[in-house]
Formats: structure tokens, C-alpha cells, sequence
């Protein structure tokens, strides 16, 4: 009795690291952080939070569901289930946009996992010791400035993510990863406390969690819900392609709730950890992508051990978004590989290059191409702002309506193994809740 408990509890315990190991990444530390910075703080937060619990854990879900249902890559269990409930193959769409998602985030996600990577390096040579806030501020503008450098790192990121996919041995970097985890955690804890010890916790507390409404426009609500995907890895297939490897036994709810616990925590501690340092120095809270580039060397150049602190905590933040970014190609190679007749390797390498010179456009716009602009937006931004605020809730979308209006009710009972009332309540959010809530948020944003 005892082992088979124990089994269980393991085979679940696998599949929240596997997850969590995809969710939790740039996304959580980068990306919130600037995001918040840039949307107004304390509501941003709040509504950030409303988009997890009532959007995100449903999408979480039927994603899952739909993977374990339908057993396959996301576009072929979408076309199968599908055909199955007697749905239009159309519905294929949905893992299409998923993919293509992934490839185009991917594409910008390596550009920012290579500043991670030159970071890391920053902080062995001392580049940031007894720096203060204006040179650090000017060190990360000379990079920004510098495609030589940009392409430097963006190339050596995405030859690390082809490398790794292209063996296919994700399996072994992402338990290595998934340890490193807490690690991360705990260097998070020590900034914080750093933070604390700054004087200026109060400020970035009231910051991060005294919402000033007035600030509030459809803009900001549909930033926070891209957030809420994009730090998920929702809308990509990626949770989908999971769920195809998910044992009948687990619950789907439950295991939601402790990814989402997991990740969301890792945000907030972020953003606890950056903004102390941000209002201590008199910096700008809506620095924009920089943000975790030009505070927390500031705090590793200036406290005690802080080399040794800073090369942790920036090679721990590469490998988080490292085990993101393989996530984010193998969907992409997979599905290369189905289609075509190439060999692993050979699609791994056309679909990393794709990425890559898509990628080096992504670079240039902090430069070269800074005046390239399209919608009032540079190519970085358009990347950004097409899959998180447009690509990713659209699939996001398709997945939870599919799930809660097309698949039989028996099939949904089976899968979420709920009570009478809990299945109701499932339906108010999946069938009405969740989906009004993507479409009000898209239609607001975009007006
Ligand atoms: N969720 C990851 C993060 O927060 C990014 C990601 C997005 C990974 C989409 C996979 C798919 O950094």
C-alpha cells in the first residue's frame, strides 16, 4: 500500500517539475518584472492575478485534458478529437497557431537568454563590482547599442538550445534544471532580503500591491493576460504535447494548482526582489526589458559575496530559461519531423536557424533597426506584443472552448474526476467565465 502511494506521488511529482520546469523562466523574472514596471504596478499585479485564477487555471487544464485524450502531437489530438466528437477539422487550427507561437516567441525568448548568458560571464570578471546605478544603466545601453554583442549571445543561446534538442537528451538537463530550482528560489530569498535591508521594501511592497486603478485602461488589463500565458506557456501546445504523457490517475486540478502556486510565486518573489533595488537607487520602475539588467547587478556589485551571488543567480536564470527555450522547440521540431521526412538532427537545424535569423531581425531593432518600426513598434516589440497579447489567447481560446463545449460531458467528468457541484462550477468558468473573460480583454486591448 504504502509504495503504491508513494509511486503515485511520485509520478505526479515528475510531471509538476516537467511543467513547471517549462512554465517557470524568463517569463517569471525578465519578463513580469518589466511588465509590471511598465504597466503601473499594483494593479497590473492584481489583474495578473484575476487572468491566472479564473483564464489561465482553466486553459491550464483543458490543455492537459486534450493532450491526454487525445494522445498525440497538439495539431494531430486537436484534428482527432476532433473528428471524433464529430467537429470540424478546422479545429486543427488551434495546434497550428499553437506552434507557430512557439517558434516566433522562441525567436526573441533566445535574444534575452543570450543577455542572461553575458551576465553571467559580467558578474565572474567583476564587470559590475562597486558600479552604481548610472554606469550599470550605460553598461547595459553599450550592449543594447552593440549587434556585434547581441549576436554574440542570441548565437550562442540558440546553439546551445539546438544542441540540446538535437541530441534529444532534454530529459537529463531538465532534471539537472529542475533541481536548480530551489536554488533559484533561495537566491531569490537572499535578494529579497536584500531588499529589505535597503530601506525601500515598504515602497516597492506598496508598489507591487496598493493598486492605483485610475492607471487602469483596456492596454494594461490585456498586458497582464498575455503575462498570464506567456508565463504559463499556455497557447503554444506546449501544455498539450505534456498532457499526452499524463498517467489517467492524476488530477488534472489539483496539479494545475500547484503549477500555477509554484510559478506564481516565483513572480512575485521577483518582482520583491527588483523593485527594493529600483527605488533605492532612484531608478525608473518602467525601465522596460533592461530592468532585471540594470538592478540586480547594482545589488550584486554592492554586497557581500555578491560575485558569487550573481554568477549563481545568472547562470541559474539561464538554465530556467534554457529548459523554456527547449520547450519551446521541440514542438516546433516535431513537428518538422512529421511533415517532412527530416531526420532529428536536420530539423532541429532548419527550425533553430529559422529561429535564429528571426531572432538576429529581433536584435538589430535595439539598434540598426530601431527606426524600423510597424504599428508605432520595432521588431522586438511586434514579436512580443503579436504572440502574447494576439497568438497566444487566440489558442488559448480555441483549446478551453473546444474542451468545454465540444468534447462529450462524460469525458469531461472522467478526466477532471469532480463532484456534482464541482463540475458545475467547472462549467460556469470553462464554458462562460473563462472564455467571455479572453474575448471582453481582447476586444478592450485592441480598441
Ligand atoms: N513560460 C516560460 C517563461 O515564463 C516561457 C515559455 C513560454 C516557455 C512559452 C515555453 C512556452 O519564461
Amino acid at each position: 500500500m504504502a509504495k503504491l502511494a508513494h509511486a503515485q506521488w511520485s509520478s505526479r511529482m515528475t510531471f509538476v517539475l516537467a511543467a513547471a520546469g517549462s512554465a517557470v523562466g524568463l517569463g517569471n523574472i525578465w519578463r513580469f518584472s518589466y511588465m509590471v514596471g511598465d504597466n503601473g504596478g499594483a494593479a497590473f499585479v492584481l489583474i495578473y492575478l484575476a487572468c491566472v485564477a479564473l483564464v489561465g487555471l482553466p486553459v491550464l487544464v483543458a490543455e492537459w485534458m486534450i493532450g491526454r485524450r487525445g494522445q498525440k502531437n497538439p495539431i494531430n489530438s486537436m484534428a482527432e478529437l476532433a473528428s471524433k466528437h464529430g467537429k470540424s477539422p478546422a479545429w486543427a487550427l488551434v495546434g497550428i497557431s499553437g506552434v507557430l507561437a512557439a517558434f516566433l516567441i522562441l525567436s526573441f525568448y533566445s535574444v534575452i537568454g543570450g543577455w542572461s548568458l553575458n551576465y553571467t560571464l559580467g558578474t565572474v570578471i567583476g564587470t559590475f563590482n562597486g558600479q552604481d546605478a548610472d554606469s550599470i544603466s550605460d553598461l547595459f545601453g553599450s550592449m543594447l547599442a552593440s549587434p556585434g554583442t547581441l549576436l554574440l549571445w542570441h548565437t550562442a543561446f540558440m546553439l546551445l538550445v539546438i544542441g540540446i534538442v538535437a541530441r534529444g537528451v532534454t530529459k537529463g538537463l531538465e532534471s539537472a534544471a529542475r533541481s536548480m530550482m530551489p536554488a533559484l528560489v533561495v537566491l531569490m530569498l537572499v535578494l529579497v532580503g536584500y531588499g529589505v535591508a535597503s530601506g525601500h521594501f515598504g515602497e516597492a511592497l506598496a508598489f507591487m500591491f496598493r493598486p492605483d486603478w485610475s492607471a487602469v485602461n483596456g492596454g494594461v488589463v490585456l498586458a497582464a493576460m498575455g503575462q498570464a500565458f506567456f508565463t504559463l506557456s499556455l497557447g503554444m501546445g506546449i501544455m498539450m504535447a505534456y498532457g499526452s504523457y499524463l498517467g489517467e490517475d492524476v488530477n488534472l486540478i489539483s496539479t494545475a494548482r500547484t503549477v500555477i502556486i509554484l510559478d506564481t510565486g516565483i513572480a512575485l518573489l521577483a518582482g520583491l526582489a527588483i523593485f527594493p533595488i529600483v527605488f533605492a537607487n532612484g531608478l525608473s520602475a518602467g525601465e522596460g526589458p533592461g530592468l532585471i539588467f540594470v538592478t540586480l547587478p547594482l545589488a550584486f556589485g554592492n554586497m557581500a559575496g555578491g560575485t558569487l551571488l550573481g554568477l549563481m543567480f545568472f547562470l541559474l536564470l539561464t538554465f530556467a530559461a534554457l529548459t523554456s527555450a527547449i520547450s519551446l522547440l521541440e514542438p516546433v521540431v516535431e513537428m518538422m519531423e512529421e511533415r517532412t521526412s527530416l531526420p532529428r538532427v536536420s530539423a532541429t537545424l532548419v527550425s533553430g536557424v529559422a529561429v535564429w535569423m528571426l531572432g538576429v531581425a529581433a536584435l538589430l531593432s535595439f539598434n540598426v533597426w530601431a527606426d524600423f518600426q510597424i504599428i508605432g513598434l520595432n521588431i522586438f516589440d511586434l514579436l512580443d506584443t503579436f504572440t502574447s497579447k494576439i497568438l497566444l489567447p487566440l489558442t488559448g481560446l480555441g483549446a478551453i472552448v473546444f474542451v468545454a463545449w465540444c468534447l462529450k460531458r462524460e469525458s469531461v467528468e472522467t478526466e477532471l474526476g469532480l463532484s456534482a457541484t464541482g463540475i458545475s462550477l467547472w462549467n460556469i468558468v470553462a464554458r462562460i467565465i473563462a472564455p467571455i473573460g479572453v474575448i471582453i480583454v481582447f476586444v478592450a486591448g485592441l480598441i
